[in-house]
């Protein structure tokens, strides 16, 4: 039977952090309600202790959406988790999400603590968040570099002290996928009661690993995917939420699924792209705008022949109208005559054989053949004339 993976967005959070995109509260209320009805199961909405805005914002996306879980994010402190609370107070399901450094690296030289008081401030925290009545989260940050029996040994003991879900971050992007799936795995098969929560995955994407590492952490048993809109967040990003959905949808053999309405990812792209004012990257996967353009001669011919030969995807269901065939110089006869076509020519196979080597004229100087290229070009071939 195929199980359930939970989508937490964090576009309104580590989407957010990243310069240059921060968002009104009132984007926020927007961007939230098409996170909820784009059917994700937790809205990560902020830092609530980190600024007024960002405290307000929590507040009022607790209000605008009913069905997904709102989650704020604190360090381990009482200061933050009291603020989060507070913050929350309006949310139907809220959830504290909070947490420490879990890789010696962050206990020495950003704690200079020890790997006992760490676990100990931990657990604290957990208990401390619980008796706010909310879920609990519990994020171990730099998962991907801690000591195995270490983390495994954290991970135990938050999930005695009532966290709900553990996420297993790797903070800086450093796993390889077969590697950060093993320590999913490990917690699976070393810590007692780890299915009393949830395992959460929350990859960076410093590698450009953020998706496989989060699949791999699906494959070995995580139950729930952190992820942002297009990928947005600190440094290189986080893992994509409309990647890590369409891979769910595409390969049935996971024998996972998600809520994601897929037919509005692309809408909200658009969105989020404009609203961060962050553009998406031409050959960015699912949304990209050359994610569905075909525009070799080869690749054409075979897609007009049949779009199973070069797409896995149906576009209209990421919300994409359709393909597009770019005519260029790599472009063949077949895409000629389609587009052609369409314009409302029926050239026939000589009148194509002319028009093909002076559209291959124009396609050297203007890279891209538009409509109003090949009206030109059919007005000043004598043959069709
Ligand atoms: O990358 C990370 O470790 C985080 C945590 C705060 C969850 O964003
Ligand atoms: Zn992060």
């Amino acid at each position: 039977m195929s199980q359930k993976i939970e989508i937490f967005d964090t576009t309104l959070r580590d989407g957010e952090q990243v310069p240059g995109c921060q968002l009104s509260t009132d984007e926020k209320i927007i961007v939230a309600r098409e996170l909820e009805a784009l059917g994700v199961d937790v809205i990560e909405a902020g830092f609530p202790i980190s600024s007024p805005g960002d405290f307000l914002s929590v507040i009022e996306i607790s209000k605008a959406v009913k069905d997904p879980v709102v989650c704020a994010l604190t360090r381990a402190k009482k200061d933050d988790i009291d603020v989060a609370a507070e913050a929350l107070r309006y949310a139907k399901r809220g959830r504290i999400h909070t947490g420490i450094g879990s890789s010696d690296v962050h206990i020495k030289h950003k704690f200079n603590s020890t790997r006992e008081k760490i676990l100990e401030q931990g657990v604290w925290a957990v208990e401390y968040a619980k008796s706010k009545g909310v879920q609990v989260e519990f994020f171990a940050e730099d998962s991907g570099r801690a000591d195995l029996a270490f983390l495994a040994q954290m991970v135990e003991a938050v999930i005695a002290a009532g966290a709900d879900v553990v996420n297993i971050p790797d903070t800086t992007g450093y796993c390889l996928p077969h590697l950060y799936g093993k320590r999913i795995a490990y917690l699976y098969e070393n810590v007692k009661n780890i299915h009393k929560a949830t395992i959460s995955v929350h990859c960076h994407n410093d590698l450009g690993l953020a998706t496989a590492n989060t699949i791999s952490g699906l494959m070995n048993g995580a139950r729930q995917a952190e992820v942002t809109i297009n990928g947005i967040g600190e440094r290189a990003g986080n893992t994509s939420l409309e990647e890590v959905a369409m891979i769910v949808q595409v390969h049935k053999d996971l024998n996972l699924h998600t809520n994601i309405k897929s037919e509005k990812l692309y809408g909200i792209s658009t969105l989020i792209s404009d609203l961060m004012r962050m553009p998406v990257q031409p050959n960015k996967a699912i949304v990209g705008a050359n994610a569905f353009a075909h525009s070799s001669g080869i690749h054409q011919d075979g897609f007009l022949k049949n779009a199973e030969n070069y797409e896995i995807i149906n576009p209209s269901d990421v919300g994409v109208p359709s393909s597009s065939i770019v005519l260029t110089a790599r472009s063949g006869r077949a895409a000629l005559k389609h587009r052609l076509e369409l314009l409302g020519y029926q050239p026939s196979k000589t009148d194509l054989d002319v028009l093909y080597d002076n559209f291959l004229v124009v396609a050297d100087e203007k890279k891209n053949v538009n409509d109003e290229d090949l009206v030109a070009l059919v007005a000043n071939t004598p043959i069709l004339v």
